[in-house]
């Protein structure tokens, strides 16, 4: 393809790889951004005229793809397993007796940073990047090729004409992810909890533009296929892959001795708030690769390199105050208000404080020094107060006796530690119950943040859930930060709530004690919003994993007039009250348990999404391609190179007789 382009077209793709290597990769970038951004121009402006120029690893080319209803399954030809981890020195030295208890003294080992990113597998026909995939369970992910062209410091050619398949971390380097949080909070959204889970969310976006915009990175750290000829160690893979022009980490160290593990680990522990973006640990791995393949693996993790993970930050900061919400269950939680301070990589402003029990325990004062800590190394936590460093100025608190958002009394509930408010006109209650509708496990409404809730409450624009199927274009153009595209989209979004299935709907309502797993199961036990709301206490106690309590919760939500009301409201608004979900849960022992399946040709009764939808529905795991994994090929008319391939490796053929016949049972 490359070879048919005038020179200057070819240089200019040469330069502007070079330069996004540099900026990206090397992070020293040899010409202004004007310079990329005008040879830029003039290659989109070649190509535009020249359309037959246009192949998919030009530098334009990045955000190229379409957006997709669904992943395609992916499946490793060499399985991507995981890491063993550990927590200490000793567990550490252990590990490393085992290693020389199997292939003796003489061991060098390669220390890296572990990003805290995902796990992805690259895979580069004849130089040419074709497929992006997540490592999913390890044996099957999913396609995100065109996400991964999105990322900058990723080349889409290699100077090579080999088939190599990479493997490493697609991360969110701090920066970015302070920034996109900054955004989401401008525009009302949720915020991510660490860069992780941001990195996470922008791979998985079924759009591509949307994944362009979140800036991400990777690094390479192993292969799979690849050519290892020259190869005997590690390190000297690293170098190969870095040679490719592959992003590798530059803090890679050999270590002859434990001495030198521990060394390595000391610095970076130190030095991990300065780095540019996260790491959870310190990867350890034997670098000669006979000695790995004389290591081997277990079913899941390999024998020869192991994981110590960074034990949970903790960091010292001020209580500035202690804040009060009313959830939308009436419970009230104090909230601890923070002097900002880093924690594991991201900046700590509060801290939950459970409940009152909890602050009278730990003692909190107003203006303590507190110990904070990430749990998980996600959710901020008070560890304890610094009682030495008390000033005297320090103000005991003690809980509000009136709700802080309606005045109404709370009362403690038997049993119960949180205080609530009871009453059912609260704002508070109303607007959190808003919040939970439209939230993704719910409703999922798409441009409905917290922001834009309280806006539209505040104006008295929605009462209650249904007031949210009534909202019209001018009503949403005139709240703050709203412009035409986003109320298209919020319309658009609204309407398309009204199809979920019922356990969504159900959820949202938020009955007390039925949570998501619990809608589900109501949901597929009674079908309809009128049967549920018709059934008795035996009836609903007849179901598996529905108890008295959530019972004696649905049947109370139901018995209010309100909620009749409300209900037929939100039937009139054309919202389906039905569920549309699968209908019982996979049984344990059916033809297709277990197995790896996959479908080639053409079917006469069903369609290719109607056969995977039966089989998965039967604990089966439905595949793109046939390979080593596979157990089962179904095979309709005209098919292809699948079931010779099938054939050629003796894997199990039916033919759609077959396969209607294994439904029967
Ligand atoms: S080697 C057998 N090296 O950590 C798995 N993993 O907790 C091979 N990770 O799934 C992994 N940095 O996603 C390796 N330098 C590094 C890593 C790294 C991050 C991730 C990887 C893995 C997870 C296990």
């Amino acid at each position: 393809m490359e070879d048919n382009l005038p020179a200057h077209v070819r240089d200019l793709r040469k330069w502007l790889n070079q330069y996004s290597y540099e900026y990206y990769v090397e992070d020293n970038p040899s010409v202004p951004d004007s310079e990329y951004d005008r040879l830029m121009q003039e290659l989109i402006a070649a190509e535009k005229a020249h359309p037959e120029w246009i192949t998919p690893d030009s530098p334009t080319q990045r955000v190229g793809g379409k957006p997709l209803k669904e992943f395609t399954k992916v499946t490793h030809e060499i399985p991507m397993l995981s890491l063993g981890d550990v927590f200490s020195e000793e567990e550490l030295l252990d590990f490393d007796r085992r290693v020389r208890q199997q292939v003796g003294d003489d061991v060098t080992y390669v220390c890296e940073l572990k990003i805290d990113g995902l796990a992805i597998s690259l895979t580069y026909e004849r130089g040419r990047f074709v497929l992006g995939a997540t490592r999913g369970d390890g044996t099957t992910g999913e396609d995100i090729t065109n996400n991964l062209r999105t990322v900058r410091s990723l080349p889409l050619t290699l100077p090579t004409d080999e088939t190599i398949e990479v493997r490493g971390e697609c991360y969110m380097p701090k920066k970015s992810f302070d920034k996109l949080n900054q955004q989401r909070q401008a525009n009302g959204e949720p915020l991510f909890a660490n860069p992780r889970n941001a990195a996470a969310g922008s791979l998985r976006q079924l759009d591509p533009k949307i994944t362009a915009h979140r800036r991400l990175a990777v690094f390479l750290y192993s292969a799979g296929t690849f050519n290892r000829e020259k190869i005997t160690t590690h390190y000297g893979l690293l170098q190969a892959i870095r040679t490719l022009g592959l992003p590798v980490n530059p803090e890679s160290r050999r270590c002859r001795t434990m001495q030198e593990v521990f060394d390595y680990i000391k610095e970076y522990t130190e030095k991990r708030d300065s780095l540019a973006y996260g790491i959870d640990g310190i990867v350890v791995k034997v670098d000669s690769m006979a000695q790995q393949a004389a290591l081997g693996h277990t079913v899941k993790t390999p024998r020869w390199m192991i994981a110590y993970k960074f034990p949970a930050e903790e960091v010292v900061s001020r209580l500035e105050a202690i804040e009060i919400s009313v959830g939308r269950t009436g419970a009230v939680t104090p909230t601890a208000v923070l002097t900002p301070v880093q924690v594991a990589g991201t900046t700590v402003r509060r801290a939950t404080l459970h409940n009152e029990d909890l602050i009278r325990e730990k003692d909190l004062r107003i203006g303590d020094r507190v110990v904070i800590h990430k749990a998980g190394d996600i959710i901020p936590e008070v560890v304890n107060v610094l009682t030495g460093q008390r000033t005297g100025k320090e103000i005991p608190f003690s809980m509000p006796e009136n709700c802080p958002e309606c005045g109404s009394a709370l009362v403690r509930l038997e049993e119960e530690v949180a205080l609530r408010c009871i009453n059912p006109k609260c704002p508070a209650l109303i607007r959190e119950g808003l919040i939970h509708f439209v939230s993704r496990n719910a409703m999922n409404i798409d441009g409905l943040g917290e922001k834009v809730i309280t806006q539209l409450f505040e104006k008295h624009l929605i009462h209650d859930v249904a007031d949210l199927y009534k909202l019209n274009f001018d009503e949403l153009i005139a709240l703050d930060r709203m412009g035409e595209k986003s109320v298209t989209n919020l319309l658009e979004a609204i309407e398309r709530s009204k199809q979920n299935s019922l356990e969504r709907l159900l959820f949202g309502l938020g009955i007390r004690f039925i949570g998501a797993k619990a809608a589900q199961i109501l949901a597929r036990a009674f079908h309809t919003m009128d049967q549920l709301a018709a059934a008795s206490m035996e009836q609903l106690t007849a179901v598996d994993e529905i108890g008295e309590k959530m019972a004696d919760s649905v049947r109370t939500y139901f018995a209010k007039p309100e909620v009749a009301a409300l209900i037929d409201e939100l039937k009139t608004a054309g919202l389906n009250m039905t569920y549309l979900g699968p209908d019982a849960p996979a049984p344990a022992d059916t033809p297709f348990s277990g197995k790896t399946v996959v479908l080639t040709g053409k079917m006469e009764h069903f369609t290719r999404t109607e056969a995977k939808k039966e089989i998965e529905q039967r604990g089966g795991n439905v595949t793109g391609s046939v390979s080593a994994s596979t157990d089962l090929v179904i095979a309709g008319e005209a098919a292809g190179s699948k079931l010779d391939k099938a054939k050629k490796w003796s894997i199990e053929i039916w033919d759609e007789a077959r396969f209607l016949d294994s439904l029967k049972d």
